[in-house]
């Protein structure tokens, strides 16, 4: 496990976050501080749920997938971005363990716990690469990524349309930019589909995606010394036609002042005012190729669930 960061990084990178997010008009806060190790908890219980569809799709398409992945790429090096449990990724380490290509395995994620747990078991599963762990933010720290070339670059789940529009083209730039000409992208997409079906995927009836909602406020109370009542929050999934997104909020059911003692900040809320925590936006295969190709890289492949609810591209940098 490395840990390429200085110590307090975390720390300070979540006050900065806190205190543009919570004095801005509407409140913001960025997706990435759901993670600490009872969110990536969450996380997977979403993934097991029956109206999260996300995960089982792109499962799917992997398992046909991933000998032709490993075919085509030829990759000695996966690394993959956010990446969480790894639990997909297997699919693609054994394909390109089974065409005797694989060497190295690097994955890195802000979660650190999510992290050493998955490359523990990665590190006993495929004992004969070297598996490194970096904790690290993909929008900031890809230049810190180890890896012998060819590379293939995994970013599954969707977790890029948690990016918003311009931090999305920043980032798939920065990827571009640690590549070299030929190296590989694979990239996991949902799809645009009925709202219905969406709003369910990000409110489920058994309430564990307002629990994961709502953790980003216990994240802040005990990081920062916050107050939130996490009581006084209900859990809002609403779809953006405009801009083809699903936004959770976090809705205030009373007036309140929330002191931040770390940031020396006094928050107020207003019954009924909403605070931004994710966008989870839904692709269709147009927007993604013409997105891949403004960053530099020429989509080769691309396969949908036999459902088409979630893409795959597999792309090379130019
Ligand atoms: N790839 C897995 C996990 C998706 S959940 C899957 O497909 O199931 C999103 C993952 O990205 C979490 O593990 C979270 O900790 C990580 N993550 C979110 N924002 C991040 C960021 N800015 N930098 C690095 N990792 C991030
Ligand atoms: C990680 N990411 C792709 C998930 C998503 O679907 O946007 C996070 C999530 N939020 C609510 N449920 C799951």
């Amino acid at each position: 496990m490395e840990v390429h960061l200085p110590e307090d990084h975390a720390a300070r990178s979540l006050a900065a976050d806190a205190r543009s997010g919570l004095t801005a008009t509407p409140k913001s806060l960025p997706p990435k501080w759901f993670y600490d190790a009872e969110g990536s908890e969450l996380f997977e219980r979403i993934t097991r749920l029956d109206e999260y569809y996300p995960t089982r799709a792109e499962r799917e398409v992997l398992d046909e997938r991933a000998g032709e992945i490993a075919r085509l790429t030829a990759a000695h090096t996966l690394v993959e971005l956010g990446s969480g449990s790894s639990e997909k990724t297997r699919l693609l380490l054994d394909a390109l363990r089974h065409n005797e290509m694989l060497r190295q395995i690097v994955a890195l994620d802000v979660s650190e716990t999510a992290l050493r747990d998955a490359t523990a078991a990665l590190h006993t599963e495929y004992g004969s690469a070297q598996v490194h762990g970096v904790v690290g933010d993909f929008t900031e720290h890809l230049g810190l990524l180890p890896g012998e070339p060819p590379r293939l670059v995994a970013f599954l789940g969707g977790t890029v349309g948690n990016l918003l529009p311009d931090e999305r083209a920043k980032f798939l730039r920065a990827v571009r930019d640690v590549l070299e000409p030929g190296e590989w992208l694979l990239l996991g997409t949902d799809l645009v589909k009925d709202p219905d079906v969406l709003v369910r995927a990000y409110d489920d009836a058994a309430g564990v995606t307002a629990e994961f909602n709502r953790n980003v406020l216990r994240v802040l109370n005990r990081e920062l010394g916050a107050d939130f009542d996490l009581d006084a929050f209900t859990h809002v999934a609403l779809w953006d036609p405009v801009n083809e997104w699903i936004e959770m909020r976090l809705r205030a059911t009373r007036a309140m002042r929330v002191r931040v003692p770390a940031l020396d900040l006094e928050v107020d809320f207003d019954r009924g005012e909403e605070l931004r925590t994710e966008i989870s936006a839904k692709f269709r295969r147009e927007t993604v190729a013409d997105e891949l190709a403004a960053a530099g890289f020429t989509m080769e492949r691309w396969w949908t669930d036999s459902a088409n609810r979630f893409g795959v591209s597999l792309s090379r940098a130019d």
